[in-house]
């Protein structure tokens, strides 16, 4: 019945309709627990309650899949309004984004000048940006732009998903670019063609290359809401010595928000993921496929109305 469930809702967040109607109408259905607004400064008011809390943040302008480049392009602007917002605000926080919201499904060229665009803005503000993987179709694509950034920015990273077959070749490739990278299980339906499709098996990857970026002494980001991760992550850097500062925890914003305090509490960083924008269908589907109680939760939501 999860399983069921879970393919329902990833099948539902590609419906372009339902993303066009969403956008329309303004946050529903209980998204605003997962989303913290449709503007930037609903967004920083967010973040900035975060911050007085202990915890960092990481923002992110909703948007993906995007096939014009006026689109694309206003997208890259609300961006950079999002790092001059963070440098100007002297909040505590990077900034994630997706690539096919920069024009990646357009054209090369479209997505490489947004992203420069993009990096001299954060260079200027002195703020993280991470790129976010998304499906499969378009990983290898994400980590060719990623690595062609990185020769020239410091201030870059990007995310490896524990579910795909290829990411332990992928991380060897990456090691030459000394790269800051969170590490995820990975959100999307992927065909068992590319993707472990047993939960057991994306759990012993993850841990794998868990173990793999912090031994090999680059910046990892274990984001994940998993207690088992998270304490396996806690002994494994007990017991190899490696300190507080080459890592961190991260979670998404709405979910675990005690963890997270917990966690902060105990001396670990932890970073929040703070979505925002009026593209939220997407990225709520997604929530709503990783767990049932949430379902539950929004159609509480729903009946209460
Ligand atoms: P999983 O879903 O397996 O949950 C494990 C356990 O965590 C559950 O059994 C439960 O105990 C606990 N748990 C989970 N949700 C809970 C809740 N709501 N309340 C209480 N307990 C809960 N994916 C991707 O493909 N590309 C990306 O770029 C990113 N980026 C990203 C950034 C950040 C900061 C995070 C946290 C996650 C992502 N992801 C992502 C999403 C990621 O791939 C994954 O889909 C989700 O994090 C869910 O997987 P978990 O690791 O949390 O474990």
């Amino acid at each position: 019945m999860e399983n069921v469930m879970r393919n329902f809702f990833l099948f539902l967040s590609k419906n372009k309709f339902l993303t066009r109607s969403a956008k329309k109408y303004g946050l529903r259905f209980g998204a605003a627990r997962f989303v913290a607004g449709e503007t930037i400064e609903q967004a920083a008011a967010v973040i900035r309650d975060l911050n007085e809390k202990g915890l960092k943040a990481t923002i992110d302008y909703l948007g993906e899949f995007v096939d014009n480049k006026k689109e694309a392009d206003q997208m890259a602007d609300n961006c950079i309004n999002a790092i001059e917002a963070i440098g100007r605000e002297k909040l505590d926080s990077q900034i994630s984004l997706k690539l096919t919201s920069m024009g990646m499904d357009i054209s090369d060229d479209i997505v490489m000048a947004n992203m420069k665009r993009i990096m001299e803005a954060a260079k200027e503000n002195h703020v993280f940006v991470t790129i976010d993987m998304e499906d499969y179709e378009r990983c290898e694509k994400t980590l060719q732009i990623f690595k062609q950034l990185r020769l020239e920015y410091d201030n870059i990273g990007t995310v490896i998903q524990a579910y795909l077959f290829r990411t332990l070749q992928d991380m060897k490739d990456l090691d030459e670019y000394a790269p800051s990278l969170r590490l995820v299980k990975g959100a999307y339906k992927e065909s068992s063609e590319v993707a472990f499709p047993d939960k057991a098996d994306v759990d012993e990857n993850y841990k794998k290359i868990i173990q793999m970026h912090l031994l090999h002494g680059h910046y990892t980001a274990v984001a994940t809401h998993d207690d088992a991760i998270i304490e396996f992550t806690k002994q494994f850097v007990k017991d190899n010595n490696i300190s507080n500062d080459q890592f961190e925890f991260q979670m998404l914003y709405g979910i675990r928000p005690e963890r997270q305090l917990e966690l902060a509490k105990q001396g670990y960083t932890m970073r929040v993921y703070v979505p925002y924008g009026t593209d939220w269908y997407g990225y709520f589907m997604r929530r709503l496929a990783e767990r049932p109680a949430n379902v539950s939760f929004v159609l509480k939501g729903l009946l209460k109305k």
